[in-house]
């Protein structure tokens, strides 16, 4: 299998740094053990007492999980609220401590206690009901990186509204078809955004998306974030501040079933249009609440920042749910990483003593790049542990992140989970694993993956395919309102087993390396995209006959997307055409599908049935020789024309 075949030659290890097992949640390989036995033992004992121990439940469940291949259910009959789980829970103890720790992009602070996020929440909450929002119902949140985008999230929890939380990164287009898959009734915006020193206009976004064609959409709430003074709303609109003005600082939660959908983000899939994926109440409560303490050690005095945006599940799962299920301090910084200078993360660390950084490989290659002169001249030392997520971390950077940023002395957590999984699957446990730079290490305590070889046999040393073979609590429950696309898109190669999607590797020591996918799914700069959706972005333009787009290997982003179209007959190819394509998928997807490169060609190398050859084209964009078998060609001079055309 040509696309395993990476070798490892890795041989670098970590331990727990010294002092600090002792004080860790885990502290040592025997506990890491313990728990693995006790849900291997008696999987239904073990998941009971880890979800009496996370939540409050204000019906208990009667049945732990049922099994339905692919279908999953988690405490059933237990009712609960996640709201309620993440403020009022803190209210008597540690209503004063800061929940949210807020610098907009501008430089413009804000401190939010527990109590006054729980007001908040519960205001929004009674403004939402009054709007007529039910449970079950589903609301649109399209917010910058404020505090006002965790209290929408919340407030839809706790009157048991499912939320649906796009990116704002995300153009009109891509909004407007979220919303109709959702058919959500109010979408929760604001007028603006800070990034990069401009203004993203939400609001013009949002109305765009409603004059294409959003008919299930009654109501928008508009925050004010960015104006000077508040933008003038359209009838179908509604201020927050004057939709929460008289409504009360409390308000009753929705006690919902354990399996009550909880929220639907949208994600890229292999084929077609971005699936909603559905997650539900207490299962996904349980589990991110439960990841949160283990693989980030949390303790009551941590200044917590993940940098995730909330429109992502990264940042649903460890900057709202989990760190605030936990009563932790977490810091939200909206704008860019380089705004308005490169080393803005590492004076906001320093600022607010953060002790928990969380954040992407593609990040912390740009910051390798912009040189280390930057973090150099804060002080870091608040750091006790560092994390990453969404892509293979490459160990030149694993290794920088250590001594540059950790200085030598932080742990690093490299976790691998997906949208679809809800949480953290496969993570060192700070206090207990031993790291190597590259692996995601270990599965956590009663998670089950395999790497498969293609007649289903575990490999266990070597590489293969990675799947799930038990269910988990924070498992996608379906692809909202498509069963089928669910069942094709993880059972399809295996009727019980969860595929993942992702290659990987297991070495001696029983480590998972995740390789990455292997199917049309690319991770650009962390950002997961479908190839098939940038193609139909492509197609979709007036002069576009054929479209096929690859991942190359990029230093930098991980993947570059490599765009290879045919315009229809009599199209002039062009420096300003490919321009103008490339601006058509920023209209229709947004800036983080932009093809990094363009190329034109006369037609795309097919099978005899038709198939675009999708290995050959990725090698032409990668620059390496095909290994593969052209005989399939329908026309070889298609696949020269590609090649000349790259000297
Ligand atoms: O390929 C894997 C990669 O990101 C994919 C999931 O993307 P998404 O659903 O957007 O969620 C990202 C944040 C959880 C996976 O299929 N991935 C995620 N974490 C890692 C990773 N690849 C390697 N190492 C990781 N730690």
């Amino acid at each position: 299998m040509s696309e395993f075949s990476t070798v490892l030659t890795e041989s670098r290890k970590f331990p727990p740094p010294p002092g600090f097992a002792e004080k860790a949640h885990l502290k040592s390989m025997d506990d890491y053990r313990r728990l693995c036995a006790e849900a291997d033992a008696n999987p239904d004992a073990y998941w009971a007492a880890r979800a009496k121990e996370e939540l409050f439940w204000q019906t208990p469940f009667s049945t732990v999980c049922e099994w339905k291949p692919p279908f999953a259910k988690w405490f059933l009959g237990g009712r609960t609220n996640l709201s309620y789980n993440a403020l009022d829970r803190h209210l008597a103890t540690q209503g004063d401590k800061v929940a949210i720790r807020f610098e907009g992009e501008p430089g413009d602070r804000r401190d939010v206690t527990y109590r006054e996020l729980h007001a908040e929440v519960c205001r929004l909450a009674n403004g939402l009901r009054a709007l007529g929002v039910k449970p079950g119902d589903r609301v649109g949140i399209y917010l910058p990186l404020i505090p006002e985008a965790a209290v929408a999230m919340l407030a839809c929890a706790r009157i048991g509204a499912t939320h649906s939380v796009v990116f704002g990164g995300f153009s009109a287009e891509a909004l407007r078809d979220r919303m109709n898959d959702a058919k959500a009734k109010v979408l929760i915006t604001s007028d603006g955004g800070w990034r990069k020193g401009h203004v993203v206009p939400l609001l013009d976004n949002v109305r765009a998306s409603i004059a294409h064609g959003i008919p299930s959409m009654e109501k928008v709430i508009v925050a004010h974030r960015t104006g000077a003074t508040p933008p003038a709303l359209q009838p179908n609109e509604v201020a927050w501040s004057e939709l929460v003005a008289s409504e009360p600082a409390s308000c009753e939660p929705e006690w919902v079933d354990s399996e009550h959908p909880l929220f639907i983000l949208y994600t890229s899939g292999s084929t077609g249009t971005p699936k909603g994926v559905l997650h539900t109440t207490g299962g996904y409560g349980v589990w991110t609440s439960l990841t949160t303490r283990w693989v980030f050690d949390l303790k009551p005095d941590d200044v917590y920042w993940c940098t995730a945006d909330v429109g992502w599940v990264t940042g649903h799962s460890y900057v709202v749910y989990g760190p605030l299920m936990n009563g932790a301090t977490v810091v939200l910084y909206e704008g860019a990483p380089t705004t308005p200078g490169p080393d803005r993360f590492w004076e906001l660390i320093a600022r607010h003593q953060v002790t928990i950084f969380y954040t992407a490989p593609t990040a912390i290659r740009a910051f390798m790049r912009l040189g280390e002169e930057h973090p150099k001249r804060h002080d870091l030392t608040s750091l006790r542990l560092l994390g990453t997520v969404g892509e293979p971390i490459n160990p030149e950077a694993w290794m920088w992140y250590r001594e540059t940023i950790g200085g030598g002395r932080c742990p690093i957590v490299d976790t691998w989970w997906q949208t679809e999984t809800g949480g953290i699957l496969i993570s060192p446990l700070p206090g207990v694993t031993t790291t190597k730079p590259g692996s995601a290490t270990l599965p956590l305590p009663g998670i089950h993956p395999a790497i498969l070889d293609k007649d289903h046999h575990e490999v266990r040393q070597g590489a293969g395919k990675l799947f799930l073979l038990k269910p988990w609590p924070s498992m996608l429950r379906t692809i909202w309102g498509n069963e089928l696309r669910f069942r094709a898109g993880y059972f399809a190669e295996h009727p019980k087993y969860y595929f993942t999607g992702d290659g990987a590797r297991r070495d001696a020591d029983g480590y998972f390396w995740i390789i990455g996918r292997v199917d049309d799914v690319v991770n650009v700069a962390g950002h997961r995209l479908g190839t098939a959706e940038v193609e139909s972005a492509l197609v979709s333009h007036p002069r576009v006959a054929e479209a096929a787009v690859v991942g190359r290997p990029d230093s930098l982003k991980g993947t570059a997307l490599v765009a290879f179209v045919t315009m229809k007959a009599g199209v002039e190819t062009s420096k300003a055409l490919e321009a103008e394509l490339a601006a058509h998928v920023t209209k229709e997807i947004g800036a983080i599908a932009r093809p990094d490169e363009i190329r034109f060609a006369a037609g795309l190398p097919k099978t005899r049935s038709g198939k675009i050859m999708r290995r050959l084209l990725r090698d032409v964009a990668a620059g390496t020789d095909s290994k593969g078998d052209t005989s399939t060609l329908e026309d070889l001079s298609v696949l020269a024309a590609l090649r000349n055309d790259e000297e």
